[in-house]
């Protein structure tokens, strides 16, 4: 088997030591000859490189080289794999994109609504520079990408590059939901093998089988509408968040069982109630701050003052799992089946060629390889097709630095609907990021004094 050089842009990501574990928990499925990361924030990437050396050192000898370096090209040249997590702004903004739409009434989240057109018009310029540096320095490298927002993301690059074969949008939450699947039916993860559609972040799974052909859908819809559902990875299922999002699967199974739901879905079906549930001064860029982000920082820091990983505990999770496994399947042609984002063109028959969409594919040598969904029925077409027009209209936001487009958008969105409060959030909004819209500033102003 042939070892890959492995970048990792965004090394000080608070995800990069679950992902070094998982390297490690999967080093038999992808061997690695290199891992270098490379991030724009020297300090906050040091932390983590360091406490990931000496994780290396300890549990993959066989690693013939680890590096970390802010210096593009250093980081870029011979790459066969690169995996891209950013967040441009950093978690500082995120907080920004969370409490804004809150304090007009409206859901503040990541990925969904108000949040999640702020956080993809400021990625998706970082998003096109990276791509064309990691093409100048290794064109042929496998690119995967799961920064966020990725429906926004994965539209923009399509955009951008139409021709480039080897670039991959994915996301983690189909797959950490099927943890759970798998703890209701007492299976391995990566034995089951589902049917879904939808857009990143809003899609439902039609059906859960095995690699045998067994059908257990009925088996989890009734365990989840009888005993509910919880988290089961180990990223997650402690965190009270995660622990009420997982809780509301139950509720959306019940009030629309056809299908199984995507988590994010409870932003979209009950965005009155979900916006009433938030805390100023609490969305969960806080919660994250205060936890994921201060526990990875603990962890890193104690690693490094001991100089060995002996008194603490580390964790192998599914995210990283996911995309490795992926990756593999990429890299030596497994063939498996995964759910990643692709160019529609006819995989879902009633929606346009041009969406990209979410969908299990098998994962080959020549890349994503979706499976025919066929048509899918009213209620879930006209939810996509609004999403979908959404998330179009903030990538020909960014692209004219229209600010009726990003209007257009947001008064689209479920969590939004009314076009008065669209406009006063999207106005807070462009003022909180005049350092990355400047044109759209510029042109609100236009807008405003016409
Ligand atoms: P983080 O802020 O802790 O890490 C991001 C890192 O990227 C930081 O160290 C930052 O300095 C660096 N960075 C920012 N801009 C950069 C650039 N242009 N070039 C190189 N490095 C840059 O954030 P996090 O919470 O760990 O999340 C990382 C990303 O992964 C986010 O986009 C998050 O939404 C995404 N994510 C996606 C999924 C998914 O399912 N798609 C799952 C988990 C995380
Ligand atoms: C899931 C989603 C990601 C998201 C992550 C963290 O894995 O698929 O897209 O970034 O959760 O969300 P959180 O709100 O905990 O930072
Ligand atoms: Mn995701």
């Amino acid at each position: 088997m042939k070892k890959q050089n492995l970048v990792v842009v965004g090394g000080g990501s608070t995800y990069t030591i679950g992902m070094i574990m998982s390297l490690i928990a999967e080093k038999e499925n992808f061997p690695l000859a290199s891992i270098t990361f490379y991030d724009t924030n020297e300090e906050r990437q040091e932390k983590i490189a360091k406490a990931s050396e000496i994780i290396l050192r300890e549990k993959y000898p066989e690693l013939e080289s680890f590096h970390y370096t802010t210096d593009k090209e250093e980081a870029l040249r011979n790459a066969d794999f690169v995996f891209v997590q950013i967040r441009t702004g950093g978690l500082r903004m995120r907080e920004q994109d969370e409490e804004i739409p809150l304090s007009h009434g409206v859901v503040g989240q990541e990925t969904c609504g108000p949040g999640g057109m702020a956080y993809g018009l400021r990625s998706i310029g970082d998003m096109i520079e990276l791509v064309n540096d990691i093409r100048h320095y290794s064109p042929d490298a496998w690119i995967l990408n799961y920064t966020n927002p990725a429906a926004i993301v994965a539209e923009a690059l399509r955009r951008e590059f139409p021709e480039d074969k080897k670039l991959l949008n994915i996301c983690d939450m189909p797959a950490a939901i099927m943890v759970s699947y798998a703890g209701i039916l007492g299976k391995d993860v990566f034995d089951l093998v589902p049917e879904y559609f939808g857009l990143n972040h809003f899609g439902w799974f039609t059906k859960v089988l095995d690699k045998q052909g067994n059908d257990h859908t009925d088996t989890i819809k009734r365990a989840i509408t009888e005993d509910g559902f919880l988290p089961e990875d180990a990223e997650i299922a402690n965190d009270p968040s995660w622990i009420k999002t997982f809780k509301q699967v139950e509720r959306m199974a019940t009030d629309f069982p056809d299908y199984l739901p995507n988590t994010y879905l409870q932003y979209y079906l009950y965005p009155s109630e979900m916006a009433q549930k938030e805390v100023s001064g609490n969305t969960r860029a806080r919660q994250v701050i205060n936890g994921r982000e201060k526990r990875v920082h603990t962890l890193a820091d104690q690693i490094i003052a001991d100089d060995t990983t002996e008194n603490v505990e580390l964790e192998v999770d599914i995210h990283g799992r996911y995309m490795i496994r992926v990756a593999a399947s990429m890299a030596y042609n497994n063939g498996d089946i995964f759910i990643v984002m692709v160019e529609n063109n006819g995989t879902i028959a009633n929606l346009p060629d041009d969406a990209m969409v979410e969908v299990p594919s098998m994962m080959t040598s020549r890349g994503p390889k979706p499976f025919a969904v066929g048509h899918i029925p009213r209620f879930y077409k006209g939810l996509i097709e609004g999403q979908l027009a959404y998330e179009q209209l903030v990538v020909d936001a960014y692209y004219e630095n229209s600010y009726e487009k990003a209007l257009q958008a947001l008064t689209l969105n479920r969590t939004v609907v009314d076009a008065p409060t669209a406009r006063n959030i999207l106005d807070d909004m462009i003022e909180a990021n005049k350092e990355y819209w400047p044109e759209l500033h510029r042109n609100k102003q236009l807008v405003t004094n016409a």
